[in-house]
């Protein structure tokens, strides 16, 4: 990512909201300074109007933040709502007839879903899960393609109160078993297969695989038939998804729940230890999903949203699953990738369903413009009005690109910032407002109090660069790590006792008050905007039978932002030649079957041990330089044997 920062640090463009789009925006400038105003005089009953505001509640709340057991906040806490009434119900009387998700499926067929078909397929499915013995506080894992039926399901789990843990289709079958079990799931809901680049990948035989060794909470998974591949059907713990809904009612009483009560856990890696369950509540997550949307995507009831982050990552519950569902927005969901048939599948859904507000990472916006303008030209994307971007840092360049050519010079580009842990956006333009400046997500949105602090947790003005921060709690903050308190308050808390909420990235002020993210201060890689721990990686090589140590570093690219670089000492001989390729290709395949594909090491080098410093402490940053190609220049005579430099600087041919 170093390449990146190098060009955004001398990045000076400055771009105006328009006069057009200010006239129209959700957020004007006087109501901007009004939200920020109220914020700064009554930071709680800024949350608090807000929450009455945007949201239905069954019963209203009393408290808006309970710090009483900080840093363990509370928000709304005696208030109750459900999150799928607050999605789908509220907007029956005015909007049933709306369409309320357009799929797009890999092979290009469409189905289309209005309020009032959602509303059916959801209660439908509910009653189903109850039928099933689901009940609420229970866990449920979602393991499907990004197919319309994952938002059913979720929303289904909202309904009756239970929570859902999506496990993103893409990893493994052991990656699943681990969440299964630290979430102690009673169901697993997923597919036979999903469809990408015109294949068919396969799913529920990894479901099978997890439960096979394990996952023993499990009573019943439910199996949705996404193609024609038959898999096999274990008697009295699988039913179909056709079979489970035959018959049920499209009438569901929505489970009204308490504001904190758990909506969902989502798996996220971290620098230590295994994924952590992420737990998000029902009230505060949802208002703050409610008003990102509403702020800086700038819906308005004629938009066409398309987010095309996978619902197995927080993007896709934020901004396809729950934000613009509880403003009654139309959101396009696509199966398949970018670049199938050809790289300008985006552009062709964007024309042919009339998207007017788009969001995607800076690595699919690098990989689509590598294939130059041309074909993003011969599609119609005049009714674009608004871009969006998250996961990582965009290079100036990108940025420049997805507006000039993308954009036509006239979109706003949001660069949004923000995590799992937050939620939703926390530090992001507000489109009618704010100076855009390529590179930079700019301002903390109104009652994000956003710093950024030194070792001491003095907070700095502009200039240098320290640690990026939240002093005070937000509604839709990760509530704790399921099943791990204490993991929660180190992580996020302990270094500044208690006083911030540790992001985990560094940043840096400019002169105009902007943030500019540098990247992370953790041993968390991020790969194509996907979320990586570098011990998850180093575990999973090290269980291969001949690894017997294991180093992975990231290495700067041009399209993912980071690619894996592993460091590996085997405990055999590593053989020459072809293979030794053999050899590189089946840890390859080891962490792929042990994560997941995005987990693949991109290089693999070997030696007879790693760079350690004689008190045995492994010198990553000696292995930051090799990775990318420097000369080594810094004094290493604290290694406790600097020739394993050498072997490790020698590519294998
Ligand atoms: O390092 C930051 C980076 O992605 C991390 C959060 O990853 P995850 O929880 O998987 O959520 C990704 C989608 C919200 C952050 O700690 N990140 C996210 N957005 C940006 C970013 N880095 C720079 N600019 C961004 N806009």
């Amino acid at each position: 990512m170093s390449n990146n920062i190098e060009s955004i640090l001398h990045e000076d463009r400055i771009f105006k909201p328009t006069a057009d789009f200010k006239s129209q925006a959700n957020i004007t400038e006087e109501k901007y300074h009004a939200l920020k105003a109220k914020a700064d005089e009554d930071y709680e009953g800024y949350w608090c109007d807000l929450a009455r505001e945007k949201l239905d509640w069954s019963k209203d709340f009393t408290v808006g933040l309970d710090d009483s057991n900080a840093p363990f906040y509370k928000w709304f806490a005696d208030g109750e709502l459900n999150a799928s009434y607050n999605c789908i119900d509220r907007h029956l009387e005015e909007k049933e007839d709306k369409l309320a998700i357009i799929f797009e499926a890999d092979d290009g067929s469409v189905e289309q879903y209005t309020y009032k078909e959602l509303h059916d397929e959801v209660c439908r499915l509910a009653n189903a899960l109850t039928a099933q013995g689901i009940e609420k506080g229970d866990r449920v894992i979602i393991y499907m393609p990004m197919i319309p039926q994952a938002v059913f399901a979720m929303q289904a789990c909202a309904r009756i109160g239970a929570i859902h843990s999506i496990v993103f289709g893409g990893f493994s079958a052991e990656a699943l078993r681990d969440r299964i079990e630290d979430a102690g799931a009673r169901m697993v809901i997923t597919a036979n297969a999903g469809c990408r680049g015109g294949k068919s990948v396969p799913l529920k035989g990894a479901v099978d695989a997890a439960l096979e060794k394990g996952g023993d909470s499990v009573r019943k998974v439910i199996v949705y038939k996404r193609t024609d591949d038959e898999v096999p059907m274990k008697e009295g713990r699988d039913i179909s998804w056709h079979d489970a809904i035959a018959g049920m009612s499209n009438y569901h009483d929505a489970v009204m729940v308490n504001a904190e009560h758990p909506l969902f856990l989502l798996y996220t890696s971290g620098s230590t230890g295994k994924p952590k369950g992420i737990q998000h509540s029902t009230g505060g997550y949802l208002l703050n999903a409610y008003v990102t949307n509403e702020w800086v995507f700038d819906l308005k009831d004629s938009d066409v949203f398309w987010c095309t982050a996978d619902v197995g990552w927080i993007t896709g519950h934020t901004y396809v699953a729950y934000g613009p569902l509880s403003m009654g927005m139309t959101i396009v969901m696509f199966e398949g990738v970018p670049t199938y048939p050809d790289a300008g599948r985006f552009w062709q859904v964007c024309q042919d369903h009339g998207v007017t507000v788009f969001y995607t990472a800076p690595t699919a916006i690098r990989a689509l413009m590598k294939f130059g303008d041309d074909l993003p030209k011969q599609y119609d994307l005049s009714k674009l009005r608004l871009l969006g971007t998250v996961g990582e840092p965009i290079n100036p360049e990108a940025w420049i690109w997805y507006h000039d050519v993308i954009g036509r010079g006239e979109c706003p580009i949001v660069d949004t910032w923000w995590q799992t842990e937050t939620g939703a956006h926390m530090i992001a333009p507000v489109p009618g407002v704010t100076d855009l400046k390529p590179g930079s997500c700019t301002k903390p949105l109104p009652g994000i109090d956003a710093h950024i602090v030194d070792e001491e947790g003095v907070e700095l003005t502009h200039g240098e660069g320290g640690y990026l921060v939240v002093r005070k709690p937000w509604p839709s903050m990760v509530r704790t790590i399921w099943n791990d308190d204490e993991r929660f308050v180190d992580t996020y808390f302990a270094m500044f006792k208690n006083k911030y909420y540790v992001v985990g990235d560094s940043a840096h002020l400019d002169h105009d008050g902007n943030f500019w993210i540098m990247g992370r201060i953790d041993d968390v890689l991020n790969v194509s905007g996907h979320r990586l721990g570098t011990m998850e990686i180093e575990s999973a090589l090290v269980s291969h039978e001949h690894v017997a140590e294991a180093a992975v570093v990231g290495k700067p690219h041009d399209v993912k932002g980071e690619s894996i670089f592993a460091f590996v000492v085997m405990n055999m001989e590593v053989p020459p030649g072809d293979e030794r390729l053999a050899l590189v290709q089946e840890l390859r395949n080891h962490v792929a079957k042990e994560i997941g594909p995005i987990a693949k090491p991109d290089d693999i080098r070997f030696g007879s041990n790693l760079p350690k410093t004689r008190s045995g402490k492994i010198m990553r940053r000696l292995l930051r330089s090799i990775a990318k190609g420097e000369e080594i220049t810094s004094d290493t005579s604290t290694l406790e044997d600097p020739s394993i430099l050498d072997q490790f600087m020698q590519p294998h041919k």
